[in-house]
């Protein structure tokens, strides 16, 4: 069980925690004392204080101040909230850079990284590393035994702006980083990157660089660039692991966390293999406006309770209403931030957190919205966050209860999305994550719960066992391991459903020989000889009457027992549209029990297929008909949560009745509503 918040002495009985990220360095001490009363009023219980205060704590390398600080916690110790501490090392104080410029990070093109935003420190840098591990020690030193101290937090979204640094600490990083993956061995590095293409042979570690900028028109060695995604991630876990160390050595009942970013197209870290890092996982999510939004929070915020193994995670920031880096910030509507908030609980958040408390005045995010906006806390705005804070109390039965398993998963993988991605392949329209949203949508769609399962070594494996279908949208890096274990599933079972682009490459990012898709060629019976991406715009027609578009692959059917299941018609306004006239689109090849389904092209509607999948395994949605697809229905042991998809109201006459929880209602569901139903 993953440890939860520590609990200051005094009854523990479960709650939903809920705050926000306090910054009180930009506010006089007067504003204190009416922030933690106005917390109070709102219901907050956790307040992540000190992620900016680096520069308040140590003004200059040889002085600390810490006085200000002890103030602010034991003012919420005083109101009873409880303390999510930051290390404080996200972000270094001026002196830090005009002293040591060689902590700023280089880009691609070889141009230093300026100060001036945050975050501007290379994950590799010794000289970042030891400033920022003297700070860990003090804060844990000076705080440990406060009693406010339920978690630390360490840094803050670590990756946001520095993924990526070709500094020359990140090129000697990166090289020992390469020492240990590829055994020592020189030449098995350049075996896994066929260095003998374009005369990359290295003859000596010191000649390996960054895959920084190339000749325009050419790219970097693709073994080279996954490599290089890889030891991205893994040097700011390596940063991760250092601070962790510290806090445990000197605070070890203190639970540590760190907020991941899995949300949208944020990339740059395999999470699944940061996971055991921690004690707690917690994640940042905001929503990007746009057709698929709530159902891209949905997905990430299933993600985030898989990352976290079905037990109870953090949500740690997302927005009351609008942020200030999109082009255009528009606020929630009416019925989102609940909605928001509840969409994370439902998928097993035990903590619903916001960046921020009070809306800065001044700096940089200064129209981002906030618990308290700049209108003060006689606004609908509060209102509204005090009416969540009791909506929250209301649900406190909820905390603590796990993630009810679905019997589909969606699987997800990092390293396939940097290289499926990568440049130079048949289609610059490749989209990973696209592919995998959407057909974890055309689960909801289909009113059918599915989890997003991370693929990530630590944590596959045994986990696809307990599912009747896994789904692997553009599973593009397939070793021989993961084809195994995709093997096994099937072998015992289970129904894999993948799609093109999907097993071409091995670990090293080297095409599988002997025809696509490579590596699960023989899993699927099939082979395809050439691919067939389409021209913007163009369609392809299928002979169950769906559309497709982007991709698609001429399929040979070559073990006898593979059924197709839908053919391309030859018709669409692709060009080349008729040259795929009858042959087969997608496939399926029965494995005792099991199966192995494969989708050559890119479908516009994934609905008409998958339930002909859904049907052949036995899978029906756990809601009447009438709500399937208007709702999606989410289950936390002992709970249904039911939230509305879009902006009309659902008549719920059709579950019979059941009263909802926390006053929530049970007869019609708003737009944009959500309620929670006793599950038993
Ligand atoms: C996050 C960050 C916060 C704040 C927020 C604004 O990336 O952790 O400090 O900047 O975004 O949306």
């Amino acid at each position: 069980m993953t440890p939860w918040l520590r609990r200051t002495p005094g009854p523990t009985h479960p709650r939903i925690e809920f705050g926000a990220d306090y910054n009180p360095e930009q506010w006089t001490p007067d504003v204190w004392a009416s922030d933690v009363a106005l917390m109070r009023e709102a219901g907050v219980t956790v307040a992540t204080v000190g992620v900016f205060s680096w520069a308040r704590l140590q003004p200059a390398p040889d002085r600390w101040e810490f006085g200000w600080l002890d103030e602010v916690l034991d003012l919420l110790h005083e109101g009873g909230i409880a303390v999510d501490l930051a290390t404080a090392t996200a972000s270094p104080p001026p002196w830090m850079h005009h002293r040591h410029p060689e902590i700023l990070p280089v880009d691609a093109d070889g141009r230093t990284v300026g100060p001036g935003g945050r975050q501007h420190w290379r994950p590799t840098s010794p000289v970042f590393r030891r400033y920022a591990l003297d700070l860990v020690r003090a804060m844990a030193h000076r705080y440990g035994e406060h009693p406010a101290l339920a978690a630390w937090h360490v840094s803050n979204e670590l990756g946001c702006h520095n993924v990526e640094d070709h500094s020359p600490d990140a090129r000697i990083a990166f090289r020992d980083w390469l020492r240990e993956r590829h055994g020592g061995d020189l030449d098995a590095l350049n075996r896994a990157w066929g260095t003998s293409f374009w005369s990359q042979h290295h003859g000596d570690w010191e000649e390996i660089r960054t895959p920084g900028r190339v000749p325009a028109g050419t790219h970097p060695n693709p073994g080279q660039q996954l490599d290089f995604a890889r030891f991205c991630s893994d040097a700011l876990r390596e940063h991760l692991r250092a601070e962790v160390a510290v806090l445990r050595e000197l605070t070890p009942d203190v639970p540590v966390t760190t907020n991941f970013m899995v949300m949208n197209e944020t990339r740059g870290m395999d999470y699944a293999t940061w996971v055991p890092e921690i004690d707690i996982v917690s994640n940042d999510h905001y929503v990007v406006p746009g057709p698929h939004a709530r159902d891209e929070l949905s997905f990430s915020a299933n993600l985030t309770g898989n990352l976290a193994g079905g037990a109870p995670w953090w949500l740690m920031e997302h927005s009351t209403s609008a942020v200030s880096w999109q082009e255009i910030n528009r606020p929630k509507r009416p019925g989102e931030m609940h909605r928001d908030a509840l969409t994370h609980l439902a998928h097993g958040a035990d903590a619903i957190c916001y960046f921020q408390w009070r809306q800065s005045a001044a700096g940089a995010e200064k129209f981002h919205s906030a618990m308290v906006p700049h209108t003060g806390p006689d606004s609908r705005m509060f209102r509204d966050v005090v009416a969540l804070g009791d909506r929250l109390r209301g649900l406190a039965e909820v905390a603590g209860s796990r993630r009810v398993p679905a019997r589909v998963a969606v699987l997800f993988d990092w390293p396939s999305w940097w290289a499926a991605e990568q440049p130079f392949t048949p289609s610059d329209r490749v989209r990973y994550k696209d592919e995998a949203a959407g057909w974890y949508r055309a689960f909801l769609d289909a009113g059918v719960r599915a989890d997003v399962v991370p693929a990530g070594a630590e944590l596959a494996g045994a986990a696809l066992a307990g599912y009747d279908i896994v789904v692997a949208p553009m599973l593009h890096v397939v070793g021989p391991e993961r084809a195994a274990e995709l093997a096994a599933f099937v072998d015992a079972g289970g129904h894999l459903v993948t799609t093109w682009w999907s097993g071409i490459v091995d670990d090293h990012a080297h095409a599988v020989l002997g025809g696509y898709p490579g590596a699960l060629r023989e899993l699927l019976g099939i082979r395809v000889e050439e691919f067939a991406p389409l021209e913007p715009g163009g369609t392809v027609t299928l002979d169950d009457g769906s559309v497709a578009d982007v991709w698609t692959e001429p399929v040979d059917v070559v073990d006898p027992s593979v059924e197709v299941l839908v053919r391309y018609t030859g018709g669409g306004t692709a060009v080349a549209a008729a040259d795929l006239a009858g042959s087969p689109a997608v496939t399926r090849r029965p494995v005792g029990r099991g199966s192995a389904s494969y989708v050559s092209t890119r479908l516009a509607d994934r609905g008409p297929l998958l339930r002909r999948l859904l049907d052949a395994a036995g899978i029906v949605p756990e809601l009447p008909g009438e709500l399937a697809g208007r709702v999606e229905l989410v289950r936390r042991e002992g709970f249904r949560f039911l939230v509305n998809r879009g902006d009309a109201p659902v008549d719920l006459a059709p579950l019979g009745g059941i009263e909802a929880l926390a006053g929530l209602r049970s007869d019609v569901l708003p737009g944009r509503g959500v309620t929670v139903l006793p599950d038993r």
